[in-house]
């Protein structure tokens, strides 16, 4: 043993005494065991880490430079695109990031829908997961506000007038949320607080309570199959599962390097995205005395906004849509106890559970796009019809096939006709 090992097994030594760093070394990589079989959907977990490392680096350094202030929160944003030295590849790494955490989360929470990953032991793992969802959301959506553009104040307008429509309550709380009668430098000031401190605390600290239930229960895998109730006798190593380190460490690495081509392909020749993840819109100043003429949210968000428009009103009340807009959020909560299937993984659920999931990705799609374009896009129907609006119409019909996904998944996945599972893990 050299001199130098020696003196770094001392160190260590030290350290452990302290602190216990081999044991979580153990713990949590090169003794963690998981699933051998993981495939192309478990890559999405490591890069959300990722993504969230870089939205709290990257945003650290922009708010070195920007002015959380009503008159100068444009002109700072400008200048960081401008003047500061890669300014504007930190901003524009932060821009893409925001857009493409959102891509990474729902690919991830799409693999729970596919391989039951929400199903007992996992609920919790679940729970947390939604709760990120919804932190994710807030921080998205408080952060749109801060380049003070016109679709930012527009946005913020908007969203917070929703909550003007809750019976009673409502239009004290959108006052109370905006700090002012209208979206202004006191909404200003408090949005860039829950942005940079607030939220992000919120989801790190959900990040490591998420993890820590996943490495309580084990990683499900594509098969469905619990790999801790087959055990080595002498070892007491699971059969199916290998050391997280070195094995998916390495795994991970190709997804970090095939995210970071497309994350840098976006950045420096799309990074607008054809107004998908920057809107024209939002590189003129913010006008309170201007309205646009086409108010849309960010892409991540237009399957809800769709939702919200799709549910008529009652009367003048709008309280209806914004109601059908928290409950399509909310109803990830309740899949753990509403899939009554008796297997996890689709490759043994049956066809009607893989018709539901196909139906539910494209009504999400569907109303994804519907949110991007004004309400009237396709003209109407015509006399006939009550002078329907075509998008509108269509807009009910997904909507009501989202809900139904979720409402009569007890009935489908009880009376659906599943596969055996093995015993074992498959390739
Ligand atoms: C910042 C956001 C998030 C981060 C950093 C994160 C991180 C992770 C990581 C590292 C894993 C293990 C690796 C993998 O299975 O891919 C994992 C597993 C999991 N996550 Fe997340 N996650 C996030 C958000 C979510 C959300 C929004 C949901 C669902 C609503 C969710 C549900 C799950 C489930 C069910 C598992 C277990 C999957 C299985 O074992 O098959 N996560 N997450």
């Amino acid at each position: 043993m050299s001199l130098l090992t020696k003196k770094a097994d001392e160190l260590l030594g030290w350290v452990d005494a302290r602190f216990p760093l081999t044991s979580n070394i153990k713990a949590h990589l090169t003794e963690y065991y998981a699933p051998k079989n993981f495939n192309f959907w478990y890559f999405f977990g490591s890069l959300a880490l990722l993504v969230l490392v870089l939205q709290i680096v990257t945003g650290i350094f922009l708010t070195m430079h920007y002015k959380p202030e009503a008159l100068m929160a444009f002109a700072s944003v400008e200048y960081i695109m401008r003047d500061v030295p890669w300014g504007w590849l930190i901003r524009y790494m932060h821009s893409t990031g925001a857009s493409l955490f959102f891509v990474v989360i729902y690919l991830h929470m799409f693999r729970g829908l596919l391989y039951g990953s929400y199903r007992n032991p996992r609920e919790l793992i679940w729970l947390f997961g939604v709760g990120i969802f919804l932190a994710l959301m807030g921080e998205a959506f408080f952060g749109y506000l801060l380049p003070w553009g016109q679709m930012s104040y527009w946005g913020a307008q908007v969203i917070t007038s929703l909550f003007g429509t809750v019976p009673f309550i409502g239009p004290d709380i959108a006052e109370w949320l905006r700090g002012d009668y209208l979206t202004s430098d006191a909404t200003l000031n408090r949005f860039f607080a829950f942005h940079v401190i607030a939220l992000p605390l919120v989801i790190l600290g959900l990040v490591a309570a998420h993890i820590l239930a996943l490495h309580e229960v084990g990683s499900n895998n594509p098969d469905g199959v619990e790999i801790k109730k087959l055990k080595d006798k002498v070892t007491g190593i699971p059969l199916d599962g290998i050391p997280f380190h070195p094995y998916y460490t390495v795994k991970d690495m190709v997804g970090v390097v095939v995210f970071f081509i497309v994350f840098a392909a976006i950045i420096f020749f799309a990074p607008e995205m054809g107004g998908y993840f920057l809107e024209a819109n939002n590189f003129v100043p913010a006008d309170p005395l201007v309205t646009p003429a086409h108010i849309a949210p960010t892409w991540y968000f237009t399957p809800y906004y769709s939702i919200l428009r799709a549910v008529p009103p009652i009367g003048i009340s709008q309280f209806p849509g914004v109601a059908a807009m928290g409950l399509s959020v909310l109803a990830f909560v309740f899949l753990p106890w509403l899939d009554r299937s008796p297997v996890k993984s689709i490759r043994y659920k049956g066809n009607l559970y893989k018709g539901w999931l196909a139906a539910f990705v494209i009504s999400f799609l569907v109303l994804g796009y519907l949110g991007t374009v004004p309400a009237n896009v396709w003209g109407q129907f015509g006399a006939w019809l009550g002078k329907a609006d075509i998008a509108t119409v269509v807009a009910r019909i997904f909507t009501a096939i989202y809900f139904a996904f979720f409402i009569l998944m007890p009935w489908y996945t009880k009376i659906d006709k599943t596969k055996p599972v093995p015993e074992r893990v498959t390739g």
